[in-house]
């Protein structure tokens, strides 16, 4: 089955081919970064606007790569939540018009999922059950995974998401948008215990994460340093530094708690925070410790892209779901509501 997968819940419009026989055939990603840094964060008015520019040449370009004809595509995968309303409902109308006009099913992915789901691209995949980390900018959550489908919520964030941590920080130090490669850029360069940051709700039992006491932790210390005149690029990596260890540490021992709770022994991280290195490293560390693996996609499957959403729609189109002509997307959307395959 051949699947045409777009991807526009945020600020990057995502486009690829993915076959169940031969795999990924193409990719094609148009990022808005530069669109929004003026802003210092995503503005959804200009993300929606931009997806509608984008789209059209970029299914032409995967066309052109896979050397794929129109007609060879049998169904459409598009990312229906959670993200931004304006900006999925660029994906969802440009899918069901194409649906129509080419007479093929459509369907409805879920973000987090397509992220789930983006190491089984990869040449290892990890094989069920296991434990899964989602490290987004809009998501934190710790994940039972038994199946495509079959979730159990472990543990999430009660305010900001680990990615959201990593750009308001950033922002709060005078750092670009994204503010979460800007920061694990900088932290290479920071001067180890220089400051050490709290490590949030893990000295009390359970999965839970708060990241948000971390950006004012930051904040304060960048602004103490300042009164001081302290205000140089080194004191910017040290900070970064700082707060790195103290996201990775959090979220390594969190990651460990979740595979002990489960007894499983297979771990994948998923989203755009899993292309942290300082992050890769420490749960490698940790699963080595406890003869297991982890499982992790190619940096550019970590952040969005099509890829994963015409991966993971092909895996439901495949067992026979798909949907009406209706355009029907939504900003919520708990993962656990999906339906088991
Ligand atoms: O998955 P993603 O592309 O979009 C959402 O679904 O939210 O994740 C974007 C988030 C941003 O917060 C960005 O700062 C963060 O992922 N991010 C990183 C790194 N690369 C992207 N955070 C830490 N280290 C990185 N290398
Ligand atoms: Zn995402």
């Amino acid at each position: 089955m051949l699947v045409l997968g777009l991807e526009t819940s945020c600020d990057e419009t995502g486009v690829a081919l993915y076959d169940s026989e031969r795999g990924l055939l193409a990719d094609a990603l148009f990022s808005q970064i530069d669109l929004h840094r003026a802003y210092g964060g995503v503005v959804p008015e200009l993300a929606s606007r931009d997806h509608v520019k984008r789209m059209l040449p970029l299914i032409r370009q995967v066309l052109a790569e896979s050397g794929c004809a129109p007609g060879e595509i049998d169904a459409i995968a598009y990312t229906a939540g959670p993200g931004l309303v304006g900006a999925l409902l660029v994906g969802a109308s440009c899918a069901q018009a194409l649906a129509f006009a080419w007479g093929v099913p459509a369907l409805g992915v879920h973000h987090m999922e397509g992220h789930l789901l983006a190491p089984m691209l990869e040449e290892q995949p990890p094989e069920f059950p296991f434990v899964a980390l989602l490290v987004s900018g809009g998501h934190t959550q710790l994940v039972r995974v038994d199946g495509i489908g079959r979730y159990q919520l472990l543990g999430e964030s009660l305010d900001d998401a680990a990615g959201e941590a990593f750009d308001k920080t950033a922002k709060l130090i005078g750092l670009g948008y994204p503010g979460g490669p800007e920061i694990a850029r900088l932290a290479e360069s920071g001067t180890p215990g220089r400051f050490v940051f709290p490590r949030p709700m893990t000295d009390r039992p359970g999965l839970d994460f708060s990241f948000s006491g971390l950006k004012t932790f930051a904040l304060n210390t960048w602004q103490q340093c300042r009164s001081t005149g302290d205000d140089g690029e080194q004191t910017r990596c040290d900070i970064a530094l700082a707060f790195q260890q103290a996201v990775v540490e959090t979220l390594t021992i969190k990651c460990r708690r979740a595979l002990k709770q489960t007894g499983l022994k297979r771990l994948v991280i998923a989203g755009g925070v899993s292309a942290n290195q300082a992050l890769r490293q420490s749960l490698e560390k940790m699963l080595a410790e406890l003869n297991g693996k982890v499982f992790y996609a190619r940096p550019a499957f970590c952040t969005d892209n099509g890829a994963m959403i015409a991966y993971a729609g092909c895996q439901r189109l495949q067992a026979g779901q798909h949907e009406g002509p209706s355009i029907k997307v939504q900003a919520r959307w708990p993962m656990e509501q999906l339906p088991a395959l």
